[in-house]
């Protein structure tokens, strides 16, 4: 045994060698095969030993996909922004503000200010113990699983470090992880990211600490707190923090007059242009931290710090026409067609203008001439109209369409969005074959069509509802215009293939709104079958785990449907899952039956949707809410504190997830 910890302990240590040499250093010293071989050796040596786990192993990069809530926590400091600025002008006005506060000589320290999400990580002892999001500056959402999987973030440190101590910076979507994602997002019918930081943020929210490895995500560290810190000067606490392994940008520069800090600035909005992730600024701070001390802070940032906005890129051009697009769900976006301008590097002829609001806000009219900025965003926006340029002959105002423009249906606006949408979902021609393609996207039947083909056949008339697909015949689509005998049986061998997806995924095929891939899956695991969905209550839906008014009220609208539900006939009479496996549904014993269990918190072993399975298996019922009813909580790590009173106070008794293990007999 004393033995085997000794192997894990080394491999931990070497495999983090590895990683920080691969993903701070960028200095690989072994292949990536030979670099997978040691994780996989490690992966088995963990898991025949499950009581020498650690939440630090180098293993931990790889994700789990258990899935967690994450639990707010207060930060000890408070997460406070930067005043910014735009202009040399304020640069100087802060530089004067700090001389006069200070009456002694001081350093500036310049950094690339960068455009991703904040977080703040604590160490104890040298280990990652805790990682939160900004959230409100006051508190944050506790995202450790999911930052646990960034490689660059050290999960055990090196050096001199102080026993306890918090570090702040950035993570971020390299650029190349960002596009690579909006191309799969794209193929999958997914809305795209609007900009890296939009994806770094959302990527460290997601509840699959899995997925968030895959995104390949990176960090950069400027800020360290602390009760005992290395130095009383920033930029040295900075190099103490790189010796302990973390990942500080090289693009800092101690400046000691406001010419400098212009060169730096200067210098950084050209090369940064150059750089694998996304910066918006420049970051201002003094040196000294005794003198930063004496500054302070007002009440929503610090007077020691500042920083400066980089313009983003602007070019002036005609407004030629507005048209619009109507997207899958039926939502309706305005598109401006620009004359061609060349616009940081790329040609831009058309630009978003995202909703009626901002068309009004605009007061455009066409032929004005349009400012139009790429800032972090990758489609282009209009910022403004130079009214100076319009003349007499001003061009008709633009309004926003009244119905859509493919079915001519008068469109309509739901209360609190800001999006038009047609209504007509069973006549409109594009929300037809929208609810098509998402019926057969990757994530939905995962049936082999693009776009073209469902365009095609929905003219031909062979296609008129995702039902239709389970018609097609072989010799129909073999003498269609550039079809041949292979394409045909491709085709209908993956339809065919398509009736043994999984129930969870038809739920998600039928393209109900709100009713994503996870909510489909939550939907499938607490119901079973869609006979049961159909007649649940509101009540019913909502007493869900993280199903609200909202998708339930969407689920009930769906099924209250007549055409809704005879397609759901339809595809049941042509085979497709609407009952959750018999493996799912399989008994497996009474050891539960009678009681009532609450699922709290999250666990080592099962996720949340494994241990529901089993309660179920085994006779019990899982409830959602607490009452003098519940007989057990389950509880994991991380309950919420509300829960955790309500229990005791109810008397409910508490099983650890071993316990649980116990009772049933795994
Ligand atoms: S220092 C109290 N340094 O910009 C000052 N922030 O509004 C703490 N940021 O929330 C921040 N690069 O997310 C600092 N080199 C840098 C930065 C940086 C990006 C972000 C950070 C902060 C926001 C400021």
């Amino acid at each position: 045994m004393e033995n085997v910890r000794q192997q894990i302990e080394a491999l931990r240590a070497e495999l983090n060698q590895h990683n920080y040499n691969y993903y701070v250093l960028s200095q690989p010293t072994i292949s990536d095969y030979e670099f997978d071989m040691k994780m996989h050796e490690l992966q088995n040596l963990e898991m025949a030993h499950p009581e020498l786990f650690d939440p630090n192993s180098p293993t931990v990069r790889v994700g789990s996909d258990v899935t967690k809530e994450f639990r707010q926590v207060a930060h000890r400091y408070p997460m406070l922004s930067l005043g910014n600025t735009y202009s040399e002008g304020d640069v100087a006005d802060f530089y004067e503000r700090v001389r006069k506060g200070l009456s002694e000589d001081f350093e500036i320290v310049c950094e690339l200010k960068y455009d991703g999400t904040s977080i703040s990580l604590t160490y104890e002892d040298g280990k990652l113990v805790q990682a939160v999001t900004r959230g409100d500056g006051e508190k944050g959402d506790d995202v450790t699983a999911n930052v646990r999987t960034i490689r660059s973030i050290p999960l055990s440190l090196q050096g001199n470090y102080p026993p306890l101590f918090e570090v702040r910076g950035e993570i971020l979507m390299p650029w190349s992880v960002f596009e690579q994602l909006n191309k799969e997002r794209e193929a999958q019918e997914e809305a795209l990211f609007a900009n890296p930081r939009n994806a770094a943020s959302g990527t460290i929210k997601l509840q699959d600490s899995k997925e968030v490895a895959k995104r390949k995500l990176d960090a950069y560290l400027y800020y360290l707190l602390g009760e005992e810190l290395p130095n009383d000067v920033h930029s040295q606490n900075m190099e103490a923090i790189r010796s302990w392994g973390f990942k500080v940008s090289d693009a800092m520069k101690v400046c000691k007059t406001l010419p400098e800090i212009f060169d730096f600035i200067k210098y950084w909005d050209v090369e940064r242009k150059k750089l694998p992730v996304a910066t918006d600024g420049i970051v201002l701070k003094v040196n000294s931290l005794r003198q930063q001390q004496e500054l302070g802070f007002t009440a929503k940032s610090p007077r020691w710090a500042i920083a400066y906005k980089f313009q983003a890129e602007r070019a002036c051009t005609r407004l030629n026409e507005v048209t619009y697009q109507v997207g899958r769900t039926g939502a309706v976006t305005p598109v401006a067609n620009l004359e061609p301008v060349l616009l940081a590097g790329t040609v831009v002829k058309r630009a978003s203008l995202h909703n009626a609001d901002i068309i009004n806000g605009l007061d455009l009219h066409v032929g004005d001439m349009v400012y139009v900025e790429k800032g972090g965003e990758i489609i282009p926006k209009i910022v403004g109209v130079n009214t100076d340029m319009r003349n007499s002959s001003l061009g008709e105002k633009v309004e926003f369409i009244k119905v859509c423009p493919e079915c001519g249906t008068p469109l309509v606006r739901v209360e609190g969005e800001a999006a038009h949408y047609c209504p007509n979902e069973s006549g409109c021609p594009t929300l037809r074959k929208g609810k098509i393609e998402h019926f057969v996207c990757r994530k939905a039947m995962n049936i082999n069509m693009g776009s073209e083909t469902v365009d095609l056949l929905y003219e031909k008339g062979m296609l008129k509802s995702s039902a239709d697909l389970y018609e097609l015949k072989h010799s129909d689509l073999a003498s269609l215009e550039r079809w041949g005998d292979k394409s045909a049986s491709n085709l209908v061998t993956s339809i065919a293939d398509s009736v043994k997806v999984p129930f969870d995924r038809v739920l998600f095929a039928l393209g109900i709104r709100y009713v994503g891939a996870t909510v489909a899956k939550k939907l499938a695991a607490a119901m079973g079958s869609i006979e049961k969905l159909e007649q649940a209550t509101f009540d019913e839906l909502v007493a869900i785990d993280e199903i609200g008014d909202v998708i339930a009220n969407s689920v009930l609208q769906f099924f209250r449907k007549e055409e809704n539900r005879e397609l759901v006939a339809r595809l049941k009479a042509y085979g497709l899952q609407f009952q959750n496996s018999e493996e799912e549904q399989e008994v497996k014993g009474d050891a539960l039956a009678g009681l009532s269990i609450i699922i709290s918190g999250t666990f080592e072993r099962h996720s949340r949707d494994e241990l529901k399975q089993l309660i179920e298996q085994y006779g019990g019922k899982n409830v959602s809410s607490i009452s003098s009813k519940t007989d057990y909580l389950l509880a994991g790590a991380n309950i919420g504190p509300a829960k955790l009173e309500k229990a005791q106070k109810l008397n409910v008794k508490f099983l650890t997830e071993s316990e649980f293990e116990q009772m049933i007999g795994l």
